[in-house]
C-alpha cells in the first residue's frame, strides 16, 4: 500500500447510520458446500428482513463471480482472493448501516478468520448451512457435481477439493432435515434473542 494514501474520516458515522436504521449492521456468514442452501436461505431472510424494513442485502458466490470476482478461479489463491474482496465490501456494508448476508462457500477456516478478524467483535456471525455432500450431490440443481464426479470440473468443493466446516459457528442450520421458512425462522429468533434485530 502506498504511503502517499490517508484515511478520510466519513461525515456521518456508523453509529449515527445504525441508528436512523433502528437495527445492528453486520454480516450474516453463510458457509457451506454448493447446493446447500446458501443462497436460498439467505435471499428468504434477506425478503423477510425487507419486509420488517430492515436494510439488509445479499452477496450471493455465483452472482458476484460474474461481476467484482470474474477474474477469479477456484484454486485456493483464487478462493482466498474471492473471499477476502468479499470480506472487505461486507465491511464497507457494515460502515454503511446495513445488514449483509454473504452466500459463499468459503471453504477454508482461515480465509473466514481472516474476515472475522477484519471487523469489530459481533459484527461476524457465521451460520453453518449444514448438509451432506451425499444431499448435496443428489440435489445438483446444476448439475455441477455430476460434471465434477467426470472430472470435467476441476477443484470442485467436496469431491476433488476440501471443505472445512467452521469449529465453533454462531449458527448452525440443518439444511438438510429443514425447509428453507423453518431455517429462516431459527435465524430470526436468534438474531431477535441476541438483539441484532
Ligand atoms: S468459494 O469457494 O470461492 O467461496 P463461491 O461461493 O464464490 O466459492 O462460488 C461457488 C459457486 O461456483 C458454486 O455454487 C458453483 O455454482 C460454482 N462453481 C464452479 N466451479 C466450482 C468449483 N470448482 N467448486 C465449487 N463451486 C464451483
Amino acid at each position: 500500500m502506498s504511503s502517499n494514501i490517508v484515511w478520510h474520516e466519513a461525515s456521518v458515522t456508523k453509529d449515527e447510520r445504525r441508528s436512523q436504521n433502528k437495527h445492528q449492521s453486520f454480516i450474516l456468514w453463510f458457509t457451506g458446500l454448493s447446493a446447500s442452501g446458501k443462497s436460498s436461505i439467505a435471499n428468504a431472510f434477506a425478503r423477510q428482513l425487507y419486509e420488517r424494513g430492515n436494510q439488509a442485502f445479499v452477496l450471493d458466490g455465483d452472482n458476484v463471480r460474474h461481476g467484482l470476482n470474474k477474474d477469479l478461479g477456484f484454486d485456493e489463491s483464487g478462493r482466498k482472493e474471492n473471499i477476502r474482496r468479499i470480506g472487505e465490501v461486507s465491511k464497507l456494508f457494515i460502515e454503511s448501516g446495513q445488514i449483509v448476508l454473504t452466500a459463499f462457500i468459503s471453504p477454508y477456516r482461515e480465509d473466514r478468520q481472516v474476515v472475522r478478524e477484519l471487523v469489530e467483535d459481533g459484527e461476524f456471525i457465521e451460520v453453518f448451512v449444514k448438509c451432506s455432500v451425499e444431499t448435496c450431490e443428489k440435489r445438483d440443481p446444476k448439475g455441477l457435481y455430476k460434471k465434477a464426479r467426470k472430472a470435467e470440473i476441476a477443484n470442485f468443493t467436496g469431491i476433488s477439493a476440501p471443505y472445512e466446516e467452521p469449529e465453533n459457528p454462531e449458527i448452525i442450520l440443518d439444511s438438510e432435515h429443514h425447509t428453507v421458512e423453518e431455517c429462516v425462522e431459527q435465524l430470526t429468533s436468534i438474531l431477535t434473542a441476541k438483539g441484532y434485530i
